[in-house]
């Protein structure tokens, strides 16, 4: 399929066995040459793409239901994106903001301050990456507080550098052997409504898993005068795809207020409109002190973004830089996407990601394996569970959901957390992608729902 017959409508056209004679040829050469430290889920080489399509090199078409972890918010190559890049490239591709000064920087800080979630006035730094607008949270956290400690959440990813890392409490191979690590980190549970113990109140279990942290953690380890920062991701992304009730996200924002701490809202996988908000915390109008971005923010050109409240951002020249953070050329691409996110995308995301919930919601009556259906806008989680009595995790199951019976189908998905199927298309998806999606998800569901209850005997056999 030629690039111009790749449009922003349509669905899968898979033409060779996967992976394809040329896929398999590049999969070589990578295996030679490239780091084995990547967790590519299945044989997918990407070519070219367009909208929510993408081409692989063997001219097989996949619909993308995981734009590239949730970066390409406004589609692949969307037009007005390309444009501006190509026209930024042309006139100036690097100066430095670190030593010299050029216009667009200061344009998208404006642009970005009129939709933060928290009062201004703000200031904002730049990085090129998740990890590097969390690891200058941290320092600006420790810098404006003059307090060592950190307090962030069991299940959270923040990145791998070592600041960041230290934040996540993903899984322990991404800390093996890299010990220590930042010192004065803790972490603490989040609240997880779908696996809470039975026969709790769902708002006073969240309001609970907030408590913990002033009448344990503050009374027995850390001294609450010492804590400089919170760190959540109001949706855990890798964790699973899993909200952060509001009463929970309220008792956090009073702790830090009593104690004088700052709250991080680490939106790097939530923020840019996925949610159908600008930024998943508005959902809760719980207003954060520090809020970082990346992802989705540049439609796939590398930039990280580190907002805070002005006053917290007092550190001083030499404090802290990148040299190619908030580059000329991804800066233009942020903010030709901030345009089609605030004109056309963050509403799609809202109406799309509607319909799609109340389809897959039925799924939890009809097949035994399905958990929960839960998300906001385009950031949507189904967990895959063994059965619905014991909730055991089934990560197998899932795997096999997503990276085999629905990658053969010609959609990409990917797991998150230990046991969810993750959706996170572009933004600008329409209702007939979204039907073509979930019908290859309902399949390959079914599927492995049958395959489970054949397994497991009679008494399981829910659904279809
Ligand atoms: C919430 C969150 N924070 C930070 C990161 C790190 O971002 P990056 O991979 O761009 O360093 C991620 C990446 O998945 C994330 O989801």
């Amino acid at each position: 399929m030629a690039t111009d017959t790749l449009v922003r409508t349509g669905g899968p056209n898979i033409k060779t066995a996967l992976p394809g004679p040329n896929a398999k040829k590049a999969i070589e050469a990578d295996n030679k040459w490239i780091s084995p430290s990547y967790t590519r889920s299945y044989p997918l080489v990407a070519k070219r793409g367009r909208g929510a399509l993408v081409e692989d090199v063997d001219g097989n078409t996949f619909l993308d239901f995981a734009a590239g972890i949730a970066v390409c918010s406004t589609g692949h190559c969307h037009p007005e994106v390309v444009a501006a890049i190509q026209k930024q490239a042309a006139e100036l591709i690097h100066m430095s903001g670190t030593d010299f000064y050029y216009e667009s920087m200061a344009q998208l800080a404006e642009h970005l301050s009129k939709s933060a979630p928290m009062a201004g006035p703000h200031k904002v730094y730049y990085g090129n990456s998740g990890t590097e607008a969390v690891e200058a949270a941290l320092k600006l956290a420790r810098y404006h507080t003059k307090r060592p400690y950190v307090i962030a959440f069991y299940n959270a990813f923040h990145g791998r550098t070592m600041g960041a890392l230290s934040l996540t409490a993903s899984k322990p191979q991404q800390k093996r052997r890299f010990m220590p690590m930042t010192p004065g980190v803790t972490h603490v549970p989040y609240p997880h409504p779908f696996r809470r113990p039975e026969g709790t109140d769902a708002k006073q279990y969240a309001i609970d898993c907030a408590r913990f942290i002033e009448d344990k953690v503050l009374k027995t380890i850390l001294p609450p005068e010492e804590v400089a920062a919170i760190f959540l991701e109001p949706i855990q992304g890798e964790g699973g795809y899993v909200a952060a009730p509001t009463e929970f996200l309220q008792e956090i924002r009073s702790i830090c207020d009593r104690h004088g701490i700052l709250l991080v809202a680490d939106e790097v996988q939530s923020g840019c409109g996925r949610t159908g908000k600008m930024w998943a915390i508005q959902h809760s109008g719980v207003e954060p002190d520090i809020i970082t971005s990346a992802k989705g923010i540049a439609s796939g050109m590398p930039l990280g973004v580190m907002m805070s409240k002005a006053h917290v951002m007092d550190w001083v020249p030499g404090s802290h830089a990148s040299t190619f953070g908030g580059n000329p050329v991804c800066i233009a691409a942020a903010l030709a996407t901030l345009d089609v996110l605030e004109r056309e995308a963050i509403k799609n995301a809202e109406v799309v990601g509607n319909y799609l919930l109340e389809r897959m919601k039925t799924w939890v009556n009809k097949y035994e394996i399905v958990g929960e259906v839960r998300g906001r806008g385009l950031m949507i989680g189904v967990e895959i569970v063994k059965d619905k009595k014991s909730k055991a995790l089934a990560g197998k199951e899932r795997d096999r959901i997503v990276d085999q019976l629905t990658f053969e189908r010609g959609v990409l998905f990917l797991g998150c957390g230990e046991t969810t199927v993750r959706l996170s298309p572009p933004l600008i998806i329409n209702k007939e992608q979204a039907d073509i999606a979930m019908d290859a998800l309902e399949e390959s569901i079914s599927i492995v729902n049958k395959e489970v209850s054949t397994a497991s005997g009679p008494g399981m056999q829910m659904g279809a």
